[in-house]
């Protein structure tokens, strides 16, 4: 059973397999699984990872079911474990789940004879949006190892953050990291953000994510997107080949001056479009290997 709940289970070689798939898939390679359904199930808001996984869907022959958690057995007390045995019982191919609960998938793992995807485990792990991040530095520079990249902002909440921390340094990226001190993850050692944008070819800012902060944070937002953000002077700064990628949804003058949200060294909307075809191959991996 060919899970994806955290990237740390997968090789280099493995991610550069998947890497390809994605890439075969955007140069418009068909594959098609008639009859299969898949549900998602998004306990946590999502735009981008749950429609574009069912875009990935769609463009595989998949039906989707997407379950609203309103009005689910969920507002009954059913446990996550019960509710996924609902989909199998009822014949799905495969589960996509987002839910606050860090790790939550170790409840169902070996439990299930259908894939669960991990569409993102609260502060845990984003294996696909990490996955459509490398895809999208690969296509831009050709290559991933010996990149530097800087990854700035709420490290603290963002399962994106340590995802791409993680096999970005497996991958031989230097990965440079700057924070405010009270979305500092103490895991990490962190560098000056005024020094770092010069040096870096790619820049991912992060979303400052309010809603898991326990208190909101002491800083205007004019203050964080100076000491903390991408602004037009940082934004000057960088080097000519350099990019911006940002997982979104996007705080317009927090982390990132809006008007360079659409600059030409954003890659925002490129990574959401790349998504939609890594997710077609984590798909594929999953049934293929079922
Ligand atoms: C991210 C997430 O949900 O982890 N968004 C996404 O999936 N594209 C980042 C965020 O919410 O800030």
């Amino acid at each position: 059973m060919k899970n994806l709940t955290t990237l740390k289970e997968l090789d280099l070689e493995e991610i550069t397999h998947l890497l390809d798939r994605a890439e075969a898939f955007k140069q418009g390679e068909k594959k098609s699984y008639a009859n299969c359904v898949f549900a998602n199930l998004f306990f946590e808001p999502s735009t981008r990872t749950q429609n574009s996984f069912i875009m990935a869907q769609k463009k595989l022959g998949i039906q989707d079911i997407n379950l609203n958690p309103e009005a689910s057995s969920i507002k009954k007390g059913e446990t996550l474990y019960d509710t996924v045995k609902t989909f199998e019982a009822i014949g799905v191919s495969g589960v996509v789940i987002r839910a606050s609960e860090v790790r939550y998938y170790e409840e169902l793992v070996g439990k299930l004879n259908i894939p669960v995807l991990n569409g993102g485990d609260g502060a845990g792990d984003h294996p696909t949006q990490s996955l459509l991040d490398l895809m999208t530095i690969r296509e831009e520079f050709g290559r991933l190892e010996g990149l530097k990249v800087l990854i700035l902002g709420d490290i603290r909440f963002s399962r994106v953050a340590k995802t791409n921390i993680e096999v970005m340094r497996r991958l031989g990226m230097e990965v440079f990291i700057c924070a405010p001190e009270p979305l500092k993850d103490p895991a990490y050692d962190y560098i000056d953000c005024n020094e770092a944008f010069a040096k870096v070819d790619v820049a991912m800012l992060l979303r400052v994510q309010h809603e898991r902060h326990e208190h909101r944070m002491n800083m205007t937002q004019e203050e964080y997107l100076t000491s903390y953000g991408l602004n037009k002077t940082r934004y000057a700064e960088m080097q000519e080949h350099a990019i911006i990628m940002h997982p979104a949804p996007f705080n317009r003058g927090w982390e990132i001056d809006g008007d360079l949200v659409e600059s030409p060294k954003s890659r925002i909307f490129k990574q959401m479009e790349n998504g939609v075809y890594v997710r077609m191959a984590v798909i594929e991996r999953a049934l293929d290997h079922a």
